[in-house]
């Protein structure tokens, strides 16, 4: 293993982790009311009903998949009577229509952006770095997945990519598994890094923003502009303002 290896494979994910979790709480504190998607939905409708849910909905399984496939060891699938070609099949064929799901649905949403005219005064230089790193590890993770396919002989990503990255966690980085992946592989979990250390800078911020309020606060929330508020402490959304 030589020090280039050891820059990508240890180095680099966790100065990554730590710009991804120290940069979350830095925008928090100094961005509380930046944290938005600084939604367009104003300017056009139409194509972001179609575009939104497809990409949402698809990260999501994406995510799911990734969830199962990194974090649970082929041990344990295999310990409760899951063959590793049975996985493979289901992981695959849901992997790729979930990936496919959400390449579509970013290439209408970035059409709009593109063609809508308001929607594209208001993409900013830094919308355009965070597109370019999330559909570039889109499509190296799921070109990879496709082509592995495609030759008939996918490669067990639980035997080399999966451990390195739980071996991540454990401070204890095995990055002789990672180099048995195929470069795709490489290539896509560097990407997703980049991206990881990029989120807290961007609108991805929004995807840590539970809108849990909304089930206990009034419907219309009132605030008072009076200096006496009476001897009662305000309810819920009646605070006063300044
Ligand atoms: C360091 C973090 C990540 C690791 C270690 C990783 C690893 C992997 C692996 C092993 C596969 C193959 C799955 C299969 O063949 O079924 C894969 C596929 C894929 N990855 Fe990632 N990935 C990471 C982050 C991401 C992120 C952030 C995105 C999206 C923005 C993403 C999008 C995809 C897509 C679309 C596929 C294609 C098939 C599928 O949907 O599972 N990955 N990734």
């Amino acid at each position: 293993m030589n020090a280039g290896d050891t820059l990508l494979f240890v180095a680099v994910p966790y100065i990554c982790i730590a710009v991804f979790v120290v940069g979350h709480y830095w925008r928090y504190r100094y961005d509380k009311f930046g944290w938005t998607t600084r939604s367009s939905q104003l300017y056009e409708r139409r194509l972001l009903r179609l575009g939104s849910p497809l990409f949402h909905f698809g990260i999501l399984f994406v995510f799911l998949g990734h969830v199962g496939g990194l974090l649970i060891p082929e041990s344990w699938t295999k310990a409760v009577g899951i063959s590793e070609s049975a996985y493979h099949a289901a992981a695959a064929s849901l992997g790729i229509l979930a990936g496919f799901c959400t390449l579509t649905g970013a290439a209408i949403l970035i059409y709009r952006r593109r063609t809508v005219g308001p929607v594209f005064s208001a993409t900013t230089r830094n919308d355009k770095a965070m597109y370019v790193l999330l559909i570039g590890t889109i499509l190296l993770g799921l070109g990879t997945t496709v082509i592995g396919n495609l030759t008939g002989h996918p490669h067990d990503y639980r035997l080399t990519v999966s451990p390195w990255f739980r071996s991540i966690f454990y401070f204890h980085p095995d990055t002789a598994l990672i180099l048995r992946a195929p470069i795709g592989f490489k290539l896509h979990v560097l990407a997703a890094f980049g991206l990881f250390a990029f989120w807290p800078f961007s609108r991805l911020v929004h995807v840590f923003s539970a809108p849990l309020g909304y089930l206990t606060r009034p419907y219309i929330v009132y605030r008072s502009r009076d200096q006496r508020l009476g001897n009662r402490a305000p309810r819920r959304g009646w605070e006063r303002v300044g």
